[in-house]
């Protein structure tokens, strides 16, 4: 999948939301920098900028967004062709951040600013201005080459939604993750998103691997139990009766617990990820981790 000093670039998607795309991402983010010392860069493509807010304080993030150190900047400066561009990706990068131990190092964020929301309906038309065609859907793509080479690993947090800015993302993406919370409304959209990348990487002659689907805020019930037999055995909802293969379900699943609701906390003075997610989520959190990361170095052989 992955040739040369490409890092694996992975998106964390799910069309339904609060189903711990971004605790997910931030965490996998986490223990990769910290545990494996892999140089890891979180994107947060989200406006309601949870992953940032995870990872940086308030206060920072604020001043960031009017400096236009954020992910926001970057189409801003696009959309609004005609002023000066503000956008500069090595001052939009926050360095060595986590709410855990004063920031790990190793682990960089690209923030986001909830100016997306107003800005995104605008992304599609792009292509009309200027004198250069630009293609909308490789602006993200574009902003990152001069870093990109710098990582491993590239973590996307992304909206609950299969739109442009998501698409900037899996543009750039070798592989996803979907989480999930083991119920009936969350994993619906699945075997559409699956479906949607699949062509979507086509359509531009790309490799966009499902990695996998994990299981999120799992509880002791019956659904969650039926729901995760059926991932088990690659046969949840429609990936049983159609020709489309459903990703893997991974071995690890991160248990419901009241301490990572907690973890974003920055008042919290926390010294490990096992004090910031608790023994249990923490412990599944790190066999994820390690599958994603067995999966990618497979890749790259
Ligand atoms: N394993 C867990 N146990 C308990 N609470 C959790 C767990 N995972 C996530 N949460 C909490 O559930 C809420 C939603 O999680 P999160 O923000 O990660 O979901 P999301 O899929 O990124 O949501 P969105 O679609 O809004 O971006 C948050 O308040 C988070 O702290
Ligand atoms: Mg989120």
């Amino acid at each position: 999948m992955v040739k040369g000093n490409a890092p694996h670039v992975l998106s964390f998607i799910n069309l339904k939301g609060g189903v711990g795309k971004t605790t997910t991402a931030v965490a996998v983010a986490e223990i990769l920098a910290l545990e494996a010392r892999q140089r890891v860069l979180l994107i947060d493509l989200d406006p309601q900028t949870n992953a940032t807010v995870n990872l940086i304080s308030e206060d920072e993030w604020g001043k960031r967004d009017r400096d236009g150190c954020t992910i926001a900047q970057l189409f801003d400066d696009k959309i609004n062709d005609h002023l000066e561009p503000k956008f500069d990706i090595e001052r939009a990068i926050a360095r060595k951040v986590s709410t855990v131990n004063g920031g790990i190092e190793g682990l960089d964020l690209l923030p986001s600013s909830i100016r997306l929301i107003e800005l995104q309906g605008h992304i599609p038309g792009i292509a009309m201005k200027g004198i250069f065609t630009t293609n909308p859907l490789d602006i993200l793509k574009k902003a990152l080459e001069p870093v990109i080479d710098r990582y491993d690993y590239v973590i996307i947090d992304c909206p609950p939604s299969l739109g442009e800015v998501t698409r900037n993302g899996l543009r750039i993406s070798t592989g996803y993750v979907i989480p999930t919370i083991p119920d009936i409304v969350s994993t619906w959209g699945i075997y559409q998103i699956v479906d949607f990348v699949r062509d979507f990487a086509a359509r531009l002659e790309q490799t966009i691997e499902p990695l996998g689907i994990v299981a999120t805020k799992v509880q002791h019930n019956n659904l969650h139990e039926r729901i995760m037999k059926d991932l088990a055995r690659g046969r949840l909802g429609k990936f049983g009766e159609s020709g489309v293969r459903q990703p893997r379900f991974f071995e690890s699943s991160i248990p419901l617990a009241v301490k990572v609701a907690q973890g974003a906390d920055h008042e919290a003075d926390l010294r490990t990820l096992n004090g910031k997610y608790g023994p249990q989520a923490y412990a599944a959190l790190q066999g994820l981790t390690r599958e994603i990361w067995a999966l990618c170095e497979a890749n790259s052989q």
